[in-house]
């Protein structure tokens, strides 16, 4: 296998979650150039099918699914439905999350603690345990990418339950990676910096735009795209020898000393 190869996805089944995001979207537009058949997962059933049909046109393989990926029964859906469509699912990449608010500890709702918690965290969990348990019955060697964030290695004020969620992934992926070495499918996460999606956006482009992009080393926000390399290595057989690992693409954000009065 050339070198190339090694980082294509020929005739391989991606599940992205949060594919209807402005980072989700843009992996699974990268997953699908690398020539896997991407099925797009999200609840936002308008931008999935905008994404498929730009991918159709373009000529990639690509099938959007509405899941709702805290709930039980929508996965289990989702498995039956890919199974009976292309009878395996050699990668999962769980991209789907939320922010929540910007806002101090004592001013969080348990209810918004709860749901940062359900969809960055738990439900990672979920969607990997039963895709994992597939891939076990097909016995496909498969790879699972968890989406974490810089935030996930380092304490930011006002994010206290986002960063807590994603710090959350990232030892998940570690324990994830040690229940499945012996059973040929590898875990790892990726962990981005600031990216310029419509989730960040709004700070970017707020009061507060000038103050964050300093605090990044690169001094900007990276474009989605700019995840390609960590992308296609973590979820393709380049990264063979790789499980547990957590790979930040961050512009250097996570040597950025932590701020405590702002
Ligand atoms: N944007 C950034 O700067 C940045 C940086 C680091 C990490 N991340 C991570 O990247 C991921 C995607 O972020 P984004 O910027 O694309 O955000 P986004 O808000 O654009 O996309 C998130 C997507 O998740 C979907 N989603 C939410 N709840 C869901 C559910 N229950 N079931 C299925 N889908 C659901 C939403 O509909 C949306 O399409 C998140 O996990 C985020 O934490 C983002």
């Amino acid at each position: 296998m050339t070198i190339h190869e090694q980082f294509l996805m020929h005739n391989e089944v991606v599940i992205v979650t949060g594919a209807a995001g402005g980072l989700g979207s843009e992996l699974a537009r990268i997953l699908a150039a690398a020539n896997a058949t991407v099925v797009l997962v999200d609840i936002n059933p308008k931008a999935l099918a905008a994404l498929s049909d730009e991918l159709a046109a373009q000529g990639f393989s690509a099938v959007a699914k509405v899941c709702d990926i805290t709930d039980a029964q929508s996965i289990e859906t989702l498995v039956n439905d890919v199974d009976s469509q292309y009878q395996r699912i050699d990668a999962l990449v769980n991209c789907a999350g939320i922010l929540g608010s910007n806002d101090h500890m004592f001013n969080i709702e348990a209810d918004e603690w709860d749901a940062v918690m359900d969809i960055n965290l738990k439900a990672t969990w979920q969607v990997s345990t039963r895709i994992a348990s597939y891939m076990l019955d097909k016995d496909i060697h498969g790879r699972i990418v968890n989406i974490s964030s810089s935030l996930g290695g380092r304490a930011q004020l006002k994010r206290i339950h986002y960063a807590t969620s994603k710090a959350g992934v990232e030892h998940l992926t570690r324990n994830m990676a040690m229940e499945l070495v012996k059973k040929n499918i590898r875990v790892n996460c990726l962990a981005p910096g600031w990216l310029a999606t419509p989730m960040v956006k709004e700070i970017l482009d707020g009061p507060e735009g000038d103050h964050w992009r300093k605090t990044i080393p690169m001094g900007r926000a990276a474009d989605p795209h700019e995840l390609t390399g960590a992308l296609l290595l973590l979820a393709s057989r380049a990264s063979s020898y790789m499980t547990g690992s957590v790979l930040r693409v961050d512009g250097g954000y996570s040597y950025r000393g932590i701020e405590c009065d702002f």
